[in-house]
């Protein structure tokens, strides 16, 4: 088969992002324009700001991703785009680009749903991996367990009930005075405490479930900041930091690893925002070790988002033959 080449458009939360992939695993370039350093003077997105900004951020976006690459607009087969979930105003300007250079340009377009994006950046990551895989999402919006069975094909084995991990990391650095985004300044400052300082709570899932619950973890960390304030106590931040991060790594590995036995395979795979932290990584990979599984995860410029993941993604939908048409809308919330 001759190669092909897509183009993909993101633009669901904070990053402007357009990529060149080939073949849905070859990198020809990845361009992401962040709104963090906008966001951050408020402490989290701002929906209508981030659409404002990727209107401005577009174009120039999509015109350096070939220009990296080295090709064309004739050059592309495909051009594929997030139309969800996330946030609608956001989508809307990737979605109208999409369609409106898929119209001019008499290209066929592509519609990616955004999490099955953060899952296909481990194909670009790990060039022989295949399905069957199971794999954690866990992002600033979404923290859900998938049962990869192949390429096009996912189930939810398990997912949050309330905040994603990637909100509770981000709310919990605002207690703690860290900024935002929260889970990279966590992560670092977690590495000068003790995990073992405070043992926050484990919210125990009626038996079987592989759902995640991260509120009760959340409040119970803001209440025992509360109180050491109220008593006037010094606390140290990096144990806090530490204590919550191990809270929220031990549910996110051991509900992964539990999906992984019931599926009876070896190999796990991480995605998301989330997926670059540090503890996490480690500690999936010393639980997985002692069940003789496997741990992959994507370098962490992809694991938040870029639009490679949805080049990627959008690939194998495109070679199985899935069009959208002008008609293609932005969905605020989708299921997989
Ligand atoms: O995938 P992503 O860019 O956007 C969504 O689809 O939501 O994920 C962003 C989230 C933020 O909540 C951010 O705090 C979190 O990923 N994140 C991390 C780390 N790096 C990013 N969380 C924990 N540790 C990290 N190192
Ligand atoms: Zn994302």
């Amino acid at each position: 088969m001759s190669d092909v080449i897509i183009l993909g458009i993101e633009s669901s939360c904070d990053e402007t992002a357009a990529a060149v992939v080939r073949n849905g695993r070859e990198v020809l370039s990845n361009v992401i324009n962040s709104q963090i350093d906008i966001h951050k003077r408020y402490g989290g997105v701002v929906p209508e700001i981030a659409s404002r900004c990727h209107i401005e951020a577009v174009n120039t976006v999509i015109d350096e991703a070939l220009e990296q690459a080295g090709v064309e607009f004739g050059d592309i087969d495909a051009i594929a785009v997030t139309y969800g979930p996330g946030l609608v105003g956001a989508l809307l300007v990737g979605v109208s680009t999409a369609k409106a250079l898929a119209y001019a340009l008499k290209k066929p377009l592509v519609n990616v749903h955004h999490i099955k994006g953060h899952i296909c950046a481990n194909y670009v990551a790990h060039n022989d991996l295949e399905p069957p895989f199971v794999c954690l999402v866990a992002s600033g919006g979404h923290s859900h367990i998938v049962y990869a069975k192949d390429y096009l094909d996912y189930e939810i084995m398990g997912m949050t009930r309330d905040d994603a991990a990637g909100e509770a990391f981000d709310k919990i650095a605002r207690v703690l005075g860290l900024g935002y985004p929260g889970g990279p300044k966590i992560d670092a400052l977690a590495k000068e405490g003790n995990p073992h300082a405070v043992e926050f709570p484990r919210v125990k899932m009626a038996e079987g479930s592989l759902d995640f619950s991260f509120s009760g973890v959340k409040t119970a960390v803001i209440n025992h900041i509360h109180k050491l304030d109220q008593k006037g106590e010094e606390y140290n931040k990096a144990d806090i930091a530490a204590s919550f991060q191990e809270a929220v790594t031990d549910a996110l590995v051991s509900h992964t690893l539990e999906a992984a036995k019931r599926k009876g395979l070896k190999q796990v795979v991480i995605a998301g925002g989330v997926a670059s932290n540090s503890a996490l990584r480690g500690k999936m990979e010393e639980e997985a070790k002692k069940l003789g599984m496997g741990v992959l995860y994507p370098p962490p410029v992809l694991c938040t988002d870029n639009a490679v993941m949805i080049a990627s993604a959008g690939y194998f939908e495109y070679v199985s033959g899935k069009r959208a048409d002008m008609r293609l809308n932005a969905v605020a919330s989708l299921s997989l």
